[in-house]
């Protein structure tokens, strides 16, 4: 067997125009089963006045409708499942801050569909059958913990389902039981990091040499940092509960320059948040994602807030999402001006004397908002130096980003870790 067919299965070794092919067949079956199955869909397509045969080509997608989280609460809990609740093997849902949570199922198909999908994105990674891989995604409800289990047992690996939490065991589970990856979100790792320095052990000795990040926005120079503190290669997972959860796209490992779309399963398209016009490849806007062969809860046109622009294959034969850039949700807008915790994430990173922990605060003056940038020191950095740091950081905003923050050095160890995804912004305006 040739390299590319040991590595590769079925889907990643189709050439482009077969994938196209696939993919219209593919949606052709996805619109009709929604719009037969599914009143929501069908009353949405009957309104715009288009049949599920309509879509002749994968351009004519552009003419359904699209669907919102708020469409998916709205049809809590199980409206929009397009199978019989006898069918359904398994449910999950997604943390609802605010109201009701969404809930998503799965048929056998489609846990056998996502298990493979993360098996595959595992195996992009740098996985191999063999490896022992330590999860420390939470399990329950969330999809991470049980989406990174089932593809790494399909692929073939040992897993240690850890979870997030009992930071300190998770220390000594790595230790003891010499796993080659472990899959996390990168806020959680960089509270490893504490640990491990806190129990004496040095990161860069453990058995790990790969990390898959995900859930989570997170930068270059988090990429960058955590490689260097780990001595691992660390690569990027996307996936939302809605589309399917983790496994809708993965990052490769030979080249770590975004992720590869799972094309052959999830239709991208990135469209203007505000206009919903579909937008031409490589400009930025939000990921806009279907569904190609999910049984129970197939998904049109789904809205995920996600930014971020599609490129050209590299490592694959499928499209790349560049890393995100943020949720639009996440958009701090002040005085007029955009941005994104990830673009502070930058600037903190490259730093000296602060470490890679840090909070915004949003708070109003009089009519206007103001944000303050709070950045941890580097244990045992003088006062000067952190004068030092604040000052660049504000300097670096206000040059980069173009608006005034405060930004405050707090002490080593002061704000709050992430044991799963982190809470960047801590909103304090009056409502
Ligand atoms: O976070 C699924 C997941 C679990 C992905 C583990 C990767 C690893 P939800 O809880 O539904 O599902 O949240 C989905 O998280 O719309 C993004 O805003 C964000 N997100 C997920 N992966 C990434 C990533 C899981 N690699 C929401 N980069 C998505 C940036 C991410 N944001």
């Amino acid at each position: 067997m040739t390299e590319a067919s040991q590595l590769f299965d079925a889907g990643e070794r189709l050439d482009a125009a077969a994938l196209r092919a696939l993919q219209l067949e593919r949606l052709q079956n996805t619109l009709r089963h929604a719009y037969d199955h599914v009143p929501f869909y069908r009353q949405a397509f009957d309104k715009a006045g288009l049949r599920p045969q309509d879509c002749r080509s994968l351009d004519d997608l552009a003419r359904f409708p699209f669907t919102t989280k708020a469409d998916l609460r709205a049809n809590y809990p199980y409206g929009m499942f397009a199978v019989p609740r006898d069918r359904i093997r398994r449910i999950h849902a997604s943390s609802g801050t605010t109201g009701r949570p969404t809930v998503v199922g799965y048929t056998e198909n489609d846990l056998s569909l996502w298990a493979d999908m993360v098996a595959r994105a595992i195996r992009a990674a740098g996985g191999r059958p063999g490896d022992t891989i330590h999860v420390a995604y939470g399990y329950g409800l969330f999809t991470g913990g049980l989406g990174a289990h089932y593809g790494a047992e399909r692929l073939g690996c040992t897993v240690v389902p850890a979870s997030g939490g009992m930071t300190a065991r998770q220390v000594q589970l790595i230790w003891d039981l010499e796993p080659r990856i472990i899959m996390i979100t990168p806020s959680y790792m960089l509270t490893l990091l504490d640990e491990f320095e806190r129990q004496g052990v040095d990161p860069r000795g453990t058995s790990l040499r790969i990390g898959i990040f995900g859930a989570e926005p997170w930068t270059e120079g988090m990429r960058q940092e955590i490689e260097e503190r780990f001595g691992i290669d660390a690569v990027d997972i996307y996936g939302l509960s809605e589309v399917i959860g983790p496994g809708v796209a993965q990052e490769c490992v030979e080249t770590k320059d975004g992720l590869h779309i799972w094309e052959d399963h999830f239709c991208p398209e990135v469209v203007d948040p505000v206009t919903g016009e579909v937008l031409p490849e490589g400009a930025e806007g939000e990921l806009v994602l279907t569904s190609l062969t999910k049984e129970a809860m197939p998904v049109i046109r789904y809205r995920t807030r996600d930014l971020t622009r599609l490129l050209p294959g590299t490592a694959r034969v499928f499209r790349r999402m560049r890393k995100i850039t943020g949720r639009s949700d996440d958009m701090v807008i002040l005085r007029g001006v955009n941005l994104f915790p990830t673009q502070i994430e930058e600037i903190v990173l490259r730093t000296p004397g602060v470490a890679p922990h840090f909070q915004l605060r949003l708070t109003r003056e009089g009519r206007l908002d103001a944000l303050t940038v709070r950045v941890e020191a580097r244990p045992g950095v003088t006062p000067e130096a952190r004068r030092e740091a604040a000052r660049a950081v504000a300097a670096a905003v206000k040059d980069g980003i173009g608006v005034s923050v405060a930004v405050e050095i707090v002490e080593p160890e002061s704000l709050e870790r992430s044991v799963g995804k982190i809470r960047r912004i801590v909103d304090l305006r009056p409502r």
